[in-house]
């Protein structure tokens, strides 16, 4: 694999970079790392150069004290693609990794050749989610990401995967226990502090894909249907048999959806 550790913006940026011709950026969710892209990287750096970063706090990226937020993550991102000498890239998250695209969006416009949103949304959190995303932290601080782990996957992956893909579950069990507890803590008070973002949405002019997991629980295909009734133009597949993690879930499909995508949009 290409890829490396960066030092950019006071920390250290773990990525990986396989590929070449027009970039893919691969931003991961939340308490993952740039490993869940692996079927992703494999399939298509084929075709493009697929750059996945650890964001803040994740995999073999520094963690930092306070919270770690969306806008912060997004500037981390610009950094390493100044370092890899990327201009414009399409720019691809699944669920917090969707938070910082369109974080990203809105701070470097002219960067962005198109968007890829997976199992994501533009709101904001409710007072409630705010509430519970500080109590996890704490919990993640106090106890460690086993309890997080535990709490996390029964509402990630889909029935059918937590039933008959043992080795996916234990996939995403082990990227979450990489997680540092203070990585943890700071992503989700980074989280509970995102500005709400569907005001953005309107005036995307990118072509946009936007991926969910059929059976997402967390946020599910209707979240997805009103970004695609929002953003101009948006296209919209539903990834059939998968939960949150949809690229992990059913990469064959992802990965198809992602293709066509690349191939008929982004010039
Ligand atoms: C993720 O997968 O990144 C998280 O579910 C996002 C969130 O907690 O809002």
């Amino acid at each position: 694999m290409g890829g490396g550790v960066a030092r950019v913006r006071g920390i250290e940026l773990a990525y990986d970079d396989e590929g070449a011709g027009d970039a893919l950026v691969l931003l991961h969710g939340f308490p993952f790392n740039r490993s869940m892209w692996r079927a992703q990287v494999e399939a298509l750096s084929a075709s493009v150069r697929v750059v996945a970063p650890d964001l803040r706090g994740h995999g073999g990226t520094t963690a930092t004290e306070g919270a770690a937020t969306m806008e912060e993550m997004a500037r981390d991102v610009a950094a390493l693609l100044d370092e890899l000498g990327v201009g414009r890239a399409t720019v691809g998250g699944l669920s917090m990794g969707g938070y910082v695209a369109l974080a990203f969006y809105e701070l470097f416009r002219e960067r962005v050749g198109a968007l890829v949103l997976a199992d994501t949304r533009a709101e904001a959190d409710t007072e409630e989610a705010r509430r519970t995303r500080e109590e996890t932290a704490r919990r993640a601080l106090s106890e460690g990401m086993q309890a997080i782990a535990d709490a996390m996957l029964p509402k990630l992956l889909a029935p059918a995967t937590l039933a008959a893909r043992p080795e996916t579950v234990e996939l995403v069990r082990g990227m979450i226990l990489g997680t540092s507890p203070e990585g943890a803590a700071a992503a989700l008070r980074g989280m509970a502090a995102r500005k709400d973002r569907t005001a953005l949405l309107a005036g995307i002019d990118v072509p946009t894909l936007i991926l969910v997991g059929g059976e997402d629980a967390l946020t599910p295909p209707a979240m997805s249907e009103a970004m695609r009734g929002a953003i101009p133009g948006a296209r919209m597949e539903v990834i059939g048999g998968a939960g949150h993690v949809s690229n992990v879930e059913r990469p064959a499909e992802f990965n198809s959806a992602l293709a066509r995508f690349l191939e008929s949009e982004v010039e």
